[in-house]
């Protein structure tokens, strides 16, 4: 980290490909009979589990030049799998393979590391046990989740949080069986699922907040190319932003509208960014630019904008460190469901430089009179991927390498962060 000290960043640059559509390439691949590709997947830990888990179930997937070939029996030669299905640290994994195997009608234990076996996995439970599902969780709350065979039915659900993990897990479950399933979100969550399940073939149509699938019919294999992800662009969009000198293009990234509420609080914060669409079929792609801006707008975000930009607050609280006013976030009580209580991990760790909160339920009021670290305070990253990326971009604007507990999670989603920093480094 030293060496990317006293430094500014620039030039242009690919991020890896998003997480959220590689976990469903794979997914989606396994249950099509045949071969699919998955080109310029994320290869990460969290996206190796998956890999795994499917693997277990008797898919065949093989590395190729540009990605995955995934070679699929067919969803209805699947088999149960002799051991748990390690998950890993990915909610993601961990959610959507449960309406997976209970849509197949497999039995499977799921389990995953120390994080995993906190988070709640009760908000599928429910609706997957309404659909008929039999599964079973520690606590009636946590993982390990045990899920028995049985047969579904079609669902009618009104979500009472914008999940789309929830969701996914739900359309995976309702693939397969007989009838229509209805889920109606509070606020549009990100829609990959929706999007590439019609390319896989599934009977799938969305009116405004609803998703009607019409379940029964076979998927067929597919080829995904997975653009580059806005939430690891987002660490290096920051950083331009807050760096004096700094001047960074991310290309070929998704801009899919329910993913990109980062670029609105840029706009909003008056940010020097600009956004050029390349390609607007599928999944929308473009081009992102920072330039390093001095003074930015405070920020208040709240309501159907949280969804959009979830995984993003912690890299965004960041920004407080150039605002005229107070940055406000609201609505996001989800945060403290993530890897880790990401509200709690923020305030406790931007306290430690001088950042001063309000901290709510469901978010936080937070401004900084002067960014600071006292001598020998060191730093904790939970284990959280997206909040040791956040501290090393902070490191990196105070011009101080941080003390940071364990960065091993940063393998999770962007493992190639730091060499991407380093290609960007310029001399000062
Ligand atoms: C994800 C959905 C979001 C997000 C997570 C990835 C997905 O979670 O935070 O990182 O791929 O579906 P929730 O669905 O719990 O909001």
């Amino acid at each position: 980290m030293k060496t990317l000290m006293n430094s500014r960043f620039y030039g242009t640059r690919k991020v890896p490909g998003d997480k959220s559509i590689t976990h469903r390439s794979l997914m989606f691949a396994s249950l099509a009979k045949g071969i699919s590709h998955v080109k310029d997947p994320l290869l990460s830990a969290d996206t190796y589990a998956t890999k795994a888990c499917m693997e277990s179930l008797g898919v065949e997937i093989v590395a190729e030049p540009e990605g995955w070939k995934v070679d699929s029996p067919g969803r209805k030669h699947l088999q149960s799998p002799n051991a748990p299905l390690y998950t890993g640290n990915s909610g993601t994994t961990a959610r959507l393979l449960t309406g997976m195997i209970a849509g197949i009608g497999l039995e499977a234990e799921i389990i995953g590391d120390a994080s995993i076996s906190k988070r709640p996995m009760d908000r599928i439970k429910a609706p997957l046990e309404q659909m008929g599902a039999r599964i079973a969780l520690k606590n009636d709350k946590y993982p390990p989740i045990k899920i028995s065979k049985a047969e579904l039915s079609p669902i009618s659900y009104t979500m009472p949080v914008a999940s789309a993990q929830v969701k996914s897990a739900l359309l995976l479950a309702g693939l397969f069986v007989e009838g229509k399933s209805v889920i109606t979100e509070p606020s549009p969550s990100r829609n990959h699922s929706e999007l590439m399940l019609a390319e896989f073939g599934a009977d799938i149509s969305v009116d405004d907040h609803v998703i009607t699938l019409d379940g029964g019919k076979e998927l067929s294999p597919a080829d995904v190319v997975v653009p580059g992800d806005i939430s690891s662009a987002a660490f290096l969009l920051v950083l331009a932003t807050l760096k004096p000198g700094s001047d960074i293009t991310i290309e070929n990234v998704s801009l899919n509208e329910t993913r990109s509420g980062i670029i609105d609080v840029l706009e909003m914060m008056e940010a020097d960014i600009t956004v050029e669409p390349t390609s607007t079929t599928g999944e929308p792609i473009g081009n992102i630019r920072a330039v390093y801006t001095p003074k930015l707008k405070g920020f208040e975000i709240s309501g159907a904008l949280i969804p959009r930009l979830i995984d993003e607050i912690p890299i965004l609280t960041l920004l407080a460190a150039h605002s005229d006013g107070p940055c406000t976030v609201r609505d996001a009580v989800e945060l403290r469901y993530k890897e880790t209580d990401r509200i709690r991990a923020v305030i406790d760790e931007l306290s430690k430089f001088g950042f001063e909160f309000t901290e709510y339920n469901d978010g936080f009021t937070v401004s900084l009179e002067k960014i600071h670290l006292a001598e020998g305070v060191s730093m904790r990253g939970y284990g959280d991927h997206r909040i040791i990326m956040m501290l090393i971009v902070l490191g990196i604007v105070m011009d101080q390498p941080l003390d940071i507990d364990d960065m091993a999670a940063i393998d999770i989603s962007y493992p190639d962060f730091m060499a991407d920093l380093e290609a960007l480094r310029k001399d000062a």
